[in-house]
C-alpha cells in the first residue's frame, strides 16, 4: 500500500491504518504538497513529550519554569497571525445561495484552481504529519472522524489536547469508515539549507470549506480555529451541514450541569460570541448566598445537540479540550479554570515571567492589592514594565491569548462530560456583549420567539477575530463566522426542530437571553458577572420550575429585582435598573437593525421571524 509520490518520499503508512481511502488520500495530498517526510501521530504521551521537546529545540516553544507551571509551553505567534480570520474564511457551496449573504463565497471549481497552486509544494522541507481525531468520544454513534494533515507540529500537539486524538481513531475507521479530510498548511515551504523561523505562516490566508463534500483546506496561518480543524471548520461549520442533512444541531455553545441544594439536576446550553463568556459562564463558581448549589462543566465552546424519539434534547461536547482565552482570568473571576490551568498547559501569546511562568492582564486583580510584575517578556519577545505599560499603553499578553489544556485539567468537570449519550438540555440562553440596550435576562414567551432573540442577537466584536473590536454587529445564534450553510435555512432547521419536538408532546427547552456587558455612566461594567451569574441562572431555573412569575414586556419575560437572591451581594434596585431598563427609543433603533439583518437574509427568511417582529414593533408602538 506504499505508493512512491515523489521520488523518495514513502507514504509508510504504519500496519494499524487500513483504511484504503485515507491512505490513498494521504498518497495524493503528499504528491501535491511535498513535504520532505511524513509523520504518522499515534497521539501517545511519548510522541505529544517528543514534539514538544522538538518545538522548544525550533524556538516555537519556551519550557516553562516546571517548579511553577509544570510539563508546560509558551508559543508565541507571529504578530499578523493571532486570531480568526473571517473576511479570509470561504463556505464553497456548488450554489451561492447555499453558502447564504453571511459567508464569503467562490464556486468550488474556482477556489480548487485558485488554492491549487498555493498547495503545490507547499510542506517543502516540511514534516507531514498525518493527525487521525475524533470528534466526540471514540466510536461512539454521535462522534465523527477527521484526520488532519498538517506541515505544523504545533498544530499536532494541540489537536492531541483538543480532540481524542491517536492511533484508537484508526480501529475506529476499520477498512471503510468515513472521515472528513481537512488538510491545513502554514504555507512557508523551507528550500535546502534556508533556516526556519519560530511561527512560520503566509500573508496569503484561506480557510475554505466545501460543505457537499465535507472537506478543509487551510492554507497560511497557524493559529487558533484557522489551523486546529476539528473545531470551529469541522466542528461547526461541517457538522452544521451534517446537522441540517440528518436533523441535528451543531452550536457555538458551551454546555453546563446546574444542581440546586435539592439534588435535581439541570443542563443549560448557551451561546455567545466568541470571547463573550463560555468559558467562564461553564466553569462559574456559585458566590455566598447559593450554598448547596454546583455548576458542573460539560463542555466550554461547541454542543452537538440531537433530538430523541421521546422529544427531548440531548448534547454532547464533541472536543476534549479547551482553547480558552487567557485575560482576563483570575483567581476570582475563574477559579476553577485558574486550577486547570496549573499544569500541561500550552500557552500561545501570553507573557513571560522573569521566573519562568505566565502572566496575562488581569492576573494583578486575583486578590486586593495585588501588584503588578516589575518585569515582563511580553508576546511579542519584547521588555515589558508598568511603566511601558502606563506610557504606550502595551499589553503584555494579545487580546486573544489562549491556553490549550485538557478537559480532565477542570475541577468543576461534569461526570458525564463525555457520555456519549449526551446530557438532557433543559434550557437555551443567547448573550450577546452589550454596552447599551439589552437587559440582563429575558425569557422567550415561546420557542418562535426564542428562535427570534438568538437570530436578532446583536455583540461588539471582540479580539478573536482580526478586525476592530467592539463594534455592534448581527451575531445570529452566536453562529455569524460559524455557520456552514445558510442563515435563512438555518433559523427554519430551528423553527422545524421545536415543531417536531413540540408534537412530540415534550416540553421543550425553555430560551433565555442574558447581556452580563451592559456599562455605566463611568463606562464600567455595571453587573459584576461572573460566578454572580449564578443569581440569574438560578432564576431562570425558577423558571423552569414554576417558582418566578417574572414580569413581562415588549419582547418577553424579565425578573423582579425581589426575585433574585441577593444574599451576599451590594446591588442596588438603582443599580439593578441600570442593567435591565428598556429604553424604548433605543429599541426603535434596535428593531431597525432586526431589519437591516432581515433585508439582509430576505431569501429564504422565515415568515414566523417577521411575524414576530411585527409583533414587537406593535407592542412597542402601543
Ligand atoms: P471563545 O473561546 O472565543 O469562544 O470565548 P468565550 O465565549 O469562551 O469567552 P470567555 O469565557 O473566554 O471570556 C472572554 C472574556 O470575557 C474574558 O476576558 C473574560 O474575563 C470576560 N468575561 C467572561 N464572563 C464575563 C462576565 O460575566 N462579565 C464580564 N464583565 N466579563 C466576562
Ligand atoms: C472563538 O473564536 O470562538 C474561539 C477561538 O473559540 S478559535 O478556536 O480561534 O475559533
Ligand atoms: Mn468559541
Amino acid at each position: 500500500m506504499n505508493a512512491p509520490t515523489m521520488p523518495g518520499l514513502q507514504i509508510n503508512a504504519p500496519k494499524y491504518v487500513k483504511n484504503a481511502k485515507l491512505i490513498a488520500w494521504v498518497a495524493d495530498m503528499a504528491a501535491l504538497t511535498q513535504p520532505k517526510d511524513i509523520y504518522w501521530c499515534d497521539g501517545s504521551e511519548e510522541e505529544y513529550a517528543r514534539l514538544c521537546q522538538q518545538l522548544v529545540d525550533a524556538g516555537t516553544f519556551k519550557k516553562l519554569n516546571p517548579a511553577k507551571r509544570p510539563n508546560s509551553f509558551l508559543a508565541c505567534s507571529d504578530p499578523s497571525d493571532v486570531a480568526r480570520v473571517e473576511d479570509r474564511t470561504y463556505i464553497c457551496s456548488e450554489k451561492k445561495e447555499n453558502a447564504g449573504p453571511t459567508n464569503n463565497w467562490m464556486a468550488p471549481a474556482e477556489m480548487r484552481a485558485t488554492l491549487q497552486p498555493l498547495f503545490s509544494g507547499c510542506m517543502q522541507g516540511r514534516t507531514m504529519y498525518v493527525v487521525p481525531f475524533s470528534m466526540g468520544p471514540l466510536g461512539s454513534p454521535i462522534a465523527h472522524i477527521g484526520i488532519e494533515l498538517s506541515d505544523s507540529p504545533y498544530v499536532a500537539v494541540n489537536m492531541k489536547t483538543m480532540t481524542r486524538m491517536g492511533q484508537a481513531v484508526y480501529d475506529v475507521l476499520g477498512v471503510d469508515g468515513e472521515f472528513v479530510p481537512c488538510v491545513h498548511t502554514v504555507g512557508a515551504p523551507l528550500q535546502p539549507g534556508q533556516a526556519d523561523v519560530k511561527w512560520p505562516c503566509n500573508s496569503t490566508k484561506y480557510i475554505v470549506h466545501y460543505p457537499e463534500t465535507r472537506e478543509i483546506w487551510s492554507y497560511g496561518s497557524g493559529y487558533g480555529g484557522n489551523a486546529l480543524l476539528g473545531k470551529k471548520c469541522f466542528a461547526l461549520r461541517i457538522a452544521s451541514n451534517m446537522g441540517r442533512d440528518e436533523g441535528w444541531l451543531a452550536e457555538h455553545m458551551l454546555i453546563l450541569g446546574v444542581t440546586n441544594p435539592e439534588g435535581k439536576k439541570y443542563h443549560v446550553a448557551a451561546a455567545f460570541p466568541s470571547a463573550c463568556g463560555k468559558t467562564n459562564f461553564s466553569m462559574l463558581v456559585p458566590p455566598a448566598g447559593f450554598e448547596g448549589w454546583t455548576v458542573t462543566t460539560i463542555g466550554d465552546d461547541i454542543a452537538w445537540i440531537k433530538p430523541q424519539a421521546d422529544g427531548t434534547l440531548r448534547a454532547i461536547n464533541p472536543e476534549a479540550g479547551y482553547f480558552g482565552v487567557a485575560p482576563g482570568t483570575n483567581m476570582l473571576t475563574n477559579p476553577n479554570c485558574m486550577k486547570s490551568l496549573d499544569k500541561n498547559v500550552i500557552f500561545t501569546n501570553v507573557a513571560l515571567t522573569d521566573d519562568g511562568d505566565v502572566w496575562w492582564e488581569g492576573m494583578e486583580q486575583d486578590a486586593p492589592g495585588k501588584a503588578l510584575p516589575a518585569h515582563l517578556i511580553d508576546w511579542q519577545g519584547k521588555d515589558w514594565t508598568p511603566q511601558i505599560a502606563k506610557e504606550t499603553g502595551a499589553k503584555a499578553a494579545h487580546p486573544n491569548s489562549r491556553f490549550t489544556v485538557a478537559a480532565t485539567n477542570n475541577p468543576a468537570l461534569d461526570g458525564a462530560w463525555d457520555d456519549p449519550k449526551g446530557v438532557k438540555i433543559d434550557a437555551f440562553i443567547f448573550g450577546g456583549r452589550r454596552s447599551t440596550t439589552v437587559p440582563l435576562v429575558t425569557e422567550a414567551r415561546n420557542w418562535v420567539e426564542g428562535v427570534y432573540m438568538a437570530a436578532t442577537m446583536g455583540s461588539e466584536t471582540t479580539a478573536a477575530a482580526t478586525g476592530q473590536a467592539g463594534v455592534v454587529r448581527r451575531d445570529p445564534f452566536a453562529m455569524l463566522p460559524f455557520m456552514g450553510y445558510n442563515m435563512s435555512d438555518y433559523f427554519q432547521h430551528w423553527l422545524n426542530l421545536g415543531e417536531k419536538l413540540a408534537k412530540s408532546g415534550a416540553k421543550l427547552p425553555a430560551i433565555y437571553t442574558t447581556n452580563w456587558f451592559r456599562k455605566g455612566a463611568d463606562g464600567k461594567f455595571v453587573w459584576p458577572g461572573y460566578g454572580e451569574n449564578m443569581r440569574v441562572l438560578k432564576w431562570m431555573i425558577d423558571r423552569i420550575e414554576g417558582k418566578a412569575d417574572g414580569s413581562e414586556h415588549v419582547f418577553g419575560v424579565s425578573p423582579t429585582y425581589e426575585e433574585l437572591n441577593w444574599t451576599g451581594l451590594d446591588f442596588s434596585p438603582a443599580q439593578f435598573e441600570t442593567v435591565t431598563s428598556i429604553d424604548k427609543a433605543a429599541w426603535q433603533k434596535e428593531l431597525a437593525l432586526h431589519a437591516e439583518l432581515f433585508a439582509q437574509l430576505a431569501y429564504h427568511l422565515p415568515r414566523e421571524l417577521e411575524e414576530t417582529k411585527a409583533q414587537i414593533e406593535r407592542r412597542l408602538a402601543a
